[in-house]
């Protein structure tokens, strides 16, 4: 996802800058962070995504969460914007005319497939925050509590940008800066989704259990996205594909073997684990 703050300046204000109030965090968060235009004039809010193989299956654009556009196979516009934005279906780049001081906020824009999946130990990404006006302090918090520099997360001398290379499955979670100069401060926040896993499989179920019982045996794994699991007893597929295996009624013939298998569709990456049943 990348964002804009829009700061649209009458005449008197173009003398004297106004502050403009927008704050933003983001991956790839792009020049020229906020972007200032003239009443009646135009901006074009660029993105620097190389035009993908394939077309974007979807391209939309928010102004201050409401839409503007959706283009899919048909283009759902905002009746306000209607006539005054052009599209760039290949870039996702936005441009927009005849502005005025209403046109002022946030935009976003969501590109499906999106530019940037990360994957644990191979990827790596750049938090970048960005505000506009009398700025003297930066300060990253992460889950609620100050982030902290580490082997693979650096801040910039500015503080406005944290790389983090490689991600890895522990940074996941709500990034948060806090801008602050004297008289006020704003926070900005994004969700991080780094994809790991599956690691630390694990089967919980009894070891044993007697003639005629229900034996449940459960699989789990740490995963983003979640895993899907596959269920193998004595080397056979079972064609069971769920977190539980259930045996309704405990016989002989369930003693052996029970291997749950778990993949992430997103790393490509299996891991199983056997639990043995006895009678
Ligand atoms: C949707 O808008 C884009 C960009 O303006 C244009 O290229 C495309 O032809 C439009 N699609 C439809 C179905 O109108
Ligand atoms: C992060 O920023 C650094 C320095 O500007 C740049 O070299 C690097 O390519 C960026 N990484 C990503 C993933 O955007
Ligand atoms: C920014 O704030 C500092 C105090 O933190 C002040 O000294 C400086 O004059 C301000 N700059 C502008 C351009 O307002
Ligand atoms: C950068 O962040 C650190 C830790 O949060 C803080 O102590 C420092 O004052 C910040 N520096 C700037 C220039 O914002
Ligand atoms: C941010 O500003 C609010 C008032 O708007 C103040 O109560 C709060 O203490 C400030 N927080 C920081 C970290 O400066
Ligand atoms: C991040 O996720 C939390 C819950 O998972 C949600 O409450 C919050 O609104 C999200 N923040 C953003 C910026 O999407
Ligand atoms: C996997 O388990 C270990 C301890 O056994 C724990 O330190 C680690 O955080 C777990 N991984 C995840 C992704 O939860
Ligand atoms: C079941 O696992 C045990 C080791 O845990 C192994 O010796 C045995 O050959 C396995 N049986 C089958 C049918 O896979
Ligand atoms: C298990 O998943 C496969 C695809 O991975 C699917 O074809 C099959 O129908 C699923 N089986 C069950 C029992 O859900
Ligand atoms: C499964 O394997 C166990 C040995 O690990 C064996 O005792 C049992 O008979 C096997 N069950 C079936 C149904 O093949
Ligand atoms: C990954 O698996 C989930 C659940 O089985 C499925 O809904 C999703 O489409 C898959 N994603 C990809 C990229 O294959």
């Amino acid at each position: 996802m990348y964002c804009y703050i829009l700061c649209v300046h009458d005449y008197i204000s173009f003398l004297l800058p106004l502050s403009c109030p927008g704050l933003c965090v983001g991956q790839n968060v792009l020049p020229p962070g906020p972007l200032t235009g003239a009443i009646g004039g135009r901006v074009k809010f660029t993105t620097t995504l190389s035009p993908p193989a394939k077309p974007f299956i979807s391209v939309s654009w928010t102004f201050n969460r409401v839409n503007i556009i959706t283009s899919t196979t048909v283009n759902i516009t905002n009746a306000d914007h209607k006539d005054r934005i052009s599209l760039d279906r290949t870039t996702g780049s936005l441009e927009l005319w005849n502005l005025g001081l209403r046109d002022q906020g946030e935009y976003r824009v969501i590109t499906s497939p999106s530019p940037a999946t990360l994957i644990a130990g191979i990827s790596s990404t750049n938090l970048t925050c960005e505000a506009a006006g009398n700025i003297s302090c930066i300060q990253w918090i992460k889950d609620g509590l100050p982030l902290c520099p580490s082997n693979n997360i650096i801040f910039s001398a500015d503080n406005r940008t944290v790389y983090l290379s490689p991600v890895q499955d522990i940074d996941n979670g709500e990034y948060e800066c806090l801008v602050s100069n004297p008289v006020s401060n704003r926070t900005a926040s994004h969700n991080l989704t780094v994809n790991f896993g599956p690691q630390n499989i694990s089967v919980y179920g009894p070891i044993a259990a007697p003639t005629g019982y229900r034996v449940t045996l459960s699989c789990s794994a740490d995963s983003i996205p979640p895993a899907t699991f596959t269920w193998m007893f004595n080397r056979t597929e079972t064609g069971v594909n769920n977190t539980l295996y259930v045996i309704e009624r405990m016989e002989a013939l369930h003693i052996g073997n029970y291997t749950c298998t778990a993949t992430n569709n997103i790393t490509g990456l299996k891991d199983s684990v056997v639990h043995k049943l006895r009678g």
